[in-house]
């Protein structure tokens, strides 16, 4: 058996039909950027994350430079986030041209620990980036206690996240501003790049918007210093075709997760550590991972058998070699560097099979049987 770590093709069948309606109809339109598509989906994730305004971007990463220029973010200050996570939340804050100041995670969620935030605060923080990774929110009620106490912005890096909460606050409602990707692996996924910003905040709306088009409002009046960023409509076309589905796919998702936690923790449970859904908190399993010793031979065994897995993220930020000029050294920041070190992710989708599930479980059991 061949086990991928998610199955596009599959989800596409699904709703083949409706997806090239709308593509169809986008073309006949000829109103490829910034149209009808692209306000619709705007209007619907800004309601979904119970905020006043949506700004689709061209991806995830655009999402969150932009949130952090719209906020006046840039030379000389320092923005606070967690070393561990992809590249594009310490690349966006350093393409502000401000600098990255990593703080290590809690191993239970893998998430930026609040208190290391707040004793990383100096007089030149501007902000404060959470990031809710696999799926599971960062302590938002006590970043924003943070941010609150310090007034400073902070920022949800959400690219993970979509629908997920913290004691019924879902992702969006506690920061600043939120961002999404709409890579297409990602739980809400274009067929091909995409992002948004989503925010109460009129005058980062406002901004965002402006910067998105070159910095021009309005068109060929230019006030910022912006880019092209744009959402494109057969993008938000597929998008709002996705949407729907999304809360359906996200439950059956956590009802993956619950079988893989319950048989691993009954086969290799003294081997393997599965995920840790906090009290409170909605997880929205973007990844399902495991922490183990001997990851890469464990890795190296699946593969073998056919099981495809995923090491998010083998080098924490602060080990870069980009941000070597910031002058961070192997163990500063422990334990995330600990996480790099024993964190995989395995298939995760929403089309998932028991059968299939049950083959990757087989096989960690039988390579610490071996
Ligand atoms: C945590 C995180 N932030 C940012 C991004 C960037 O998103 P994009 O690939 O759409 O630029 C991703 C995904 O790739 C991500 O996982």
């Amino acid at each position: 058996m061949k086990i991928p770590m998610l199955d596009l093709a599959e989800q596409y069948a699904s709703i083949k039909g409706e997806v090239l309606t709308e593509l169809d109809k986008v073309m006949s339109s000829s109103q490829f950027i910034l149209g009808s598509n692209v306000k619709k989906l705007e209007a619907d994730v800004a309601a979904f994350s119970k905020v006043e305004h949506g700004i689709g971007v061209a991806n995830g990463s655009d999402a969150i430079h932009i949130a952090l220029e719209a906020v006046g973010v840039g030379a000389g200050d320092e923005v606070i986030t967690t070393t561990f996570t992809f590249f594009a939340t310490g690349g966006a804050i350093a393409r502000a041209n401000a600098t990255p100041v990593f703080v290590d995670i809690d191993p239970v969620s893998y998430n930026i620990d609040p208190k290391l935030v707040e004793a990383a605060i100096t007089d030149k923080t501007k902000a404060i980036i959470a990031v809710h990774l696999y799926g599971q929110m960062a302590d938002m009620e006590a970043l924003k206690e943070i941010a609150v106490k310090h007034k400073i912005v902070l920022i949800e890096d959400a690219a993970q996240a979509i629908g997920a909460e913290q004691n019924g606050k879902i992702v969006g409602e506690l920061g600043t501003a939120a961002t999404y990707s709409f890579f297409p692996t990602k739980n809400l996924g274009a067929y091909g790049d995409g992002g948004m910003i989503v925010t109460n905040d009129d005058t980062l709306a406002e901004n965002a918007r402006i910067i998105r088009v070159h910095g021009s409002k309005p068109k060929y009046y230019h006030h910022v210093l912006g880019y092209n960023s744009r959402l494109d409509e057969l993008q938000a076309a597929v998008l709002n075709v996705k949407f729907p589905h999304l809360k359906q796919w996200t439950a059956q998702r956590r009802e993956h997760a619950s079988y893989y936690t319950k048989r691993l923790n009954e086969k290799v449970g003294a081997y393997v550590t599965t995920p840790i859904v906090l009290e409170g908190y909605y997880h929205v399993f973007h990844q399902y991972t495991i922490r183990v010793e001997k990851r890469d031979e464990l890795q190296a065994y699946l593969k073998e058998q056919g099981v495809s897995s995923m090491v998010y993220y083998p080098v924490p930020l602060h080990l870069q070699p980009v941000f070597s000029n910031l002058g961070y050294k192997e163990g500063d920041l422990p334990l995330a560097e600990k996480a790099a070190k024993e964190a995989l992710s395995l298939p995760m989708f929403p089309e998932m099979k028991k059968q299939q599930q049950d083959y990757v479980i087989a096989k960690i059991e039988e390579f610490y049987n071996r």
